[in-house]
């Protein structure tokens, strides 16, 4: 796919097939996260990956709406560190940039992905082993679309560009 194509035909697929994900797609899908931007390049986040169907179940039960977590072929758990204040607010940023940058990889190879928050922290601790200064911030789901399949959307569920674009001046 183009790029256009592929950031046009992304949306939060919530409903995947039973078909795995090639090892080199993956790859390739965590490689896009791995070279996003963050501020002053600090790369404060790990990628998790999971794709044995008991953890994804296990991991699923941490939110209300992660259920499409149980049903990926893979969940990538994007990890933080336990920080606070301004460097916290540049992590965000940062773990928004790896995602979107995941997404549109995978939308390029046909691949849905749909994110979801976390609530229950410590069950994913627990599940992942993840280290006591770090915790896990948001999932990213990855699978073959069950509804249908990638295609450029027409008519986005978006504000008005005039709406939401102020050239020069608010
Ligand atoms: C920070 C963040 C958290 C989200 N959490 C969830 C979630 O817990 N469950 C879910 O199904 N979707 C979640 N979403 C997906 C949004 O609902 C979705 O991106 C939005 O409705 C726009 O739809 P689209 O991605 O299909 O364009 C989240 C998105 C973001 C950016």
């Amino acid at each position: 796919m183009e790029t256009w194509d592929a950031i046009r035909a992304r949306r939060n697929v919530r409903s995947f097939q039973d078909k795995p994900i090639a090892e080199q797609d993956l790859r390739r899908i965590l490689e896009a996260g791995r070279r996003a931007p963050s501020a002053n390049n600090r790369q404060h986040r790990d990628f998790v990956v999971s794709t044995e169907r008991s953890q994804l179940e296990e991991l699923a039960k941490a939110w209300q709406s992660a259920g499409h977590v149980a049903t990926s072929a893979v969940t990538v758990t994007v990890v933080l560190p336990e920080e606070e204040g301004r460097s916290h607010e540049l992590d965000l940023y940062d773990a928004g940039q790896a995602t979107i940058q995941m997404m549109i990889a995978a939308a390029d190879l046909g691949i849905g992905s749909g994110h979801a928050s976390i609530g229950d922290k410590a069950v994913v601790r627990g599940v992942l082993g993840l280290p006591e200064d770090s915790y896990p911030a948001y999932f990213v789901a990855f699978g073959y679309p069950a509804d249908r399949p990638l295609r450029p959307l027409r008519h986005p569920n978006r504000r008005p560009f005039d709406e939401v674009v102020h050239f020069g001046h608010w």
